[in-house]
């Protein structure tokens, strides 16, 4: 990959033009006229560490006024810039690849609307997810996504990725709860688009292609979102399987029989859970070892309904031995600490090392045969063992089972060419021949671009750039990511 000759690169006057726009000195981050060293370097590097960008500017604004201006003068002067909010994102697509200028949107996090009786919520790109909930929550809210970055990623990014996260299969995905946007275009223009409706068939639904569109066609300066009651009455329970025909067995039948309560349905499989205790020493909540683990959540109105309905379903996974063993909270602490024990999996991943990360959407039914196959045939290349010779750690799975979506991760020690090798592209035509995707949640960002082809037809990926073109004709926004 070369840096595209047709950016221009910074000089001192545009850093001079930002700072005089941003007045404030900690909304511009100059490394260009003095060594911004360690203040530069945590936008320029990804939370994986695999990716590191050489940008020697990063500005943030604190208005939608103050995004256009700075987007209008870096169209005007064939500025490349990347948008970035919590950089929490794992496919590399937050940070430069070359000097592009890091537009930050931590400055803007401000709530700006909320209604009681709609659930309706209007707030800046740059508001931290957490804070957005714990908002919420002083309202009898929730915000209708979670996710274990939720300390540090921002809505803005959440709609940006079309993040899925934990509670998917309830409350559904950004494309259904997103009820309008506010963002800017390259040449300065603010899309107005900060509808409150829930029902607007006026023509095309312009929105939807900022939800997921990763920072290439503008920046989501605001969005305005459904969220809906919170649940007074929330419980977790977390089991130990025997197969994966009793993960399937025991999903389908917290369908059938939690229903509507039914907040979240996570897989992690043993080894997830052995790595766990493993780096961090983390004591597992069920004794033994069992292949796979599960955790339920439910969140409903009504205390005495819902522990009956979950103690009854309890009894009877329990009782057609469906699910070996099982535990369930019995408060907030557990609650947490059980949810820790797939929330906490990410970070452990990268204790080794590095970690090869894949998010697919696979067929349930074949879900976890990927990485049982990915497993022997790494090992078979005598690539993963306990020593520092081999270079992968372990193959892993866990991942959102209620949205068919599975995390494939091959922690390692380090990044090693043979080891990419050997998983790609065949993990890519594996997903590809059953028909799923090669990005279920995380998007594409420059970590999968070249691989887009496996889940998108030409045909789609010429109307992709076709738009690209028209929102970006220069193509300022976000270059040599996976468009
Ligand atoms: P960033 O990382 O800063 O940016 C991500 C992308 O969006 C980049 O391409 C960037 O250019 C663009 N972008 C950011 N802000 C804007 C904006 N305002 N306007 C336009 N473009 C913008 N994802 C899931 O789907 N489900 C999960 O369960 C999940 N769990 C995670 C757990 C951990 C521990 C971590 C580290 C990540 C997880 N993610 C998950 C990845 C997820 O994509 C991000 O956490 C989150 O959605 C990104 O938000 P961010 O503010 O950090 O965005
Ligand atoms: C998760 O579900 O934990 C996230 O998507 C992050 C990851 O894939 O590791
Ligand atoms: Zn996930």
């Amino acid at each position: 990959l070369k840096r595209d000759p047709k950016f221009a690169e910074i000089t001192k006057e545009h850093v001079t033009f930002f700072k005089d726009l941003l007045g404030s000195d900690s909304a511009v981050i100059d490394g260009l006229t003095k060594d911004a060293g360690e203040d530069i370097e945590p936008f320029n590097s990804d939370w994986m560490r695999k990716y590191r960008g050489h940008t020697k500017l990063v500005v943030k604004p604190g208005s939608t006024e103050e995004v256009s201006k700075v987007l209008k003068y870096c169209n005007d002067n064939m500025l490349a810039v990347v948008p970035q909010g919590g950089n929490t994102g794992l496919v590399g697509g937050s940070v430069p690849v070359f000097d592009e200028i890091v537009i930050n949107l931590s400055r803007m996090n401000n709530i700006r609307f909320f209604d009681e009786v709609s659930g309706v919520l209007v707030a800046d790109a740059g508001v931290i997810l957490e804070v957005a909930d714990n908002y919420l929550a002083e309202k009898s809210h929730i915000f209708p996504l979670d996710l274990g970055a939720k300390g540090s990623c921002q809505i803005g990014g959440n709609v940006a990725t079309n993040a899925g996260g934990l509670r998917l299969l309830r409350y559904g995905s950004m494309h259904g709860n997103i009820l309008g946007i506010e963002a800017v275009l390259p040449d300065g223009t603010i899309v107005d688009d900060l509808s409150k409706l829930r029902k607007n068939n006026t023509g095309y639904d312009i929105k939807q292609l900022f939800i997921g569109g990763e920072g290439t066609i503008g920046i989501i300066t605001a969005i305005s979102i459904l969220c809906p009651q919170r649940s007074p009455a929330m419980n977790v329970a977390y089991f130990g399987l025997e197969s994966f025909e009793k993960v399937q067995q025991a999903f389908r039948e917290a369908k059938n029989q939690l229903s509507e309560i039914l907040s979240a349905f996570e897989l992690m499989d043993g080894r997830t859970q052995k790595l766990l205790h493993k780096a961090n020493g983390k004591k597992l909540p069920l004794e033994g070892d069992h292949p796979f683990y599960c955790l339920i959540e439910t969140s409903g109105s009504n205390t005495e309904h819902d522990s009956a309905k979950l103690e009854a379903f309890l009894e009877y996974v329990m009782g057609e031995e469906i699910v070996s063993d099982g535990v369930l909270a019995q408060d907030q602490t557990q609650m947490l600490n059980l949810w820790s024990c797939r929330e906490g999996i990410p970070e452990v991943l990268g204790h080794w090392g590095g970690v090869y990360k894949y998010d697919l959407s696979i067929p349930i039914s074949e879900l976890y045969s990927l990485v049982e196959e990915m497993r022997e045939r790494l090992t078979s290349a005598g690539l993963v063992g306990d020593s520092d010779k081999h270079p992968v750690v372990d193959v892993v799975g866990y991942g959102h089972m209620g949205d068919s979506n599975l995390h494939l991760n091959i922690p390692t020690r380090r990044f090693d060419k043979e080891v990419e090798k050997a998983i790609e592209p065949f993990v890519y035509e594996w997903v590809a021949k059953r028909n799923g995707s090669i990005s279920a949640e995380h998007g594409l960002g420059i970590a999968k671009k070249a691989f887009i082809g496996y889940s998108r037809s030409d045909t789609m990926i010429k109307l992709m750039k076709q738009i690209k073109n028209l929102y970006d004709p220069n193509g300022i926004m976000n270059p040599y990511k996976y468009i």
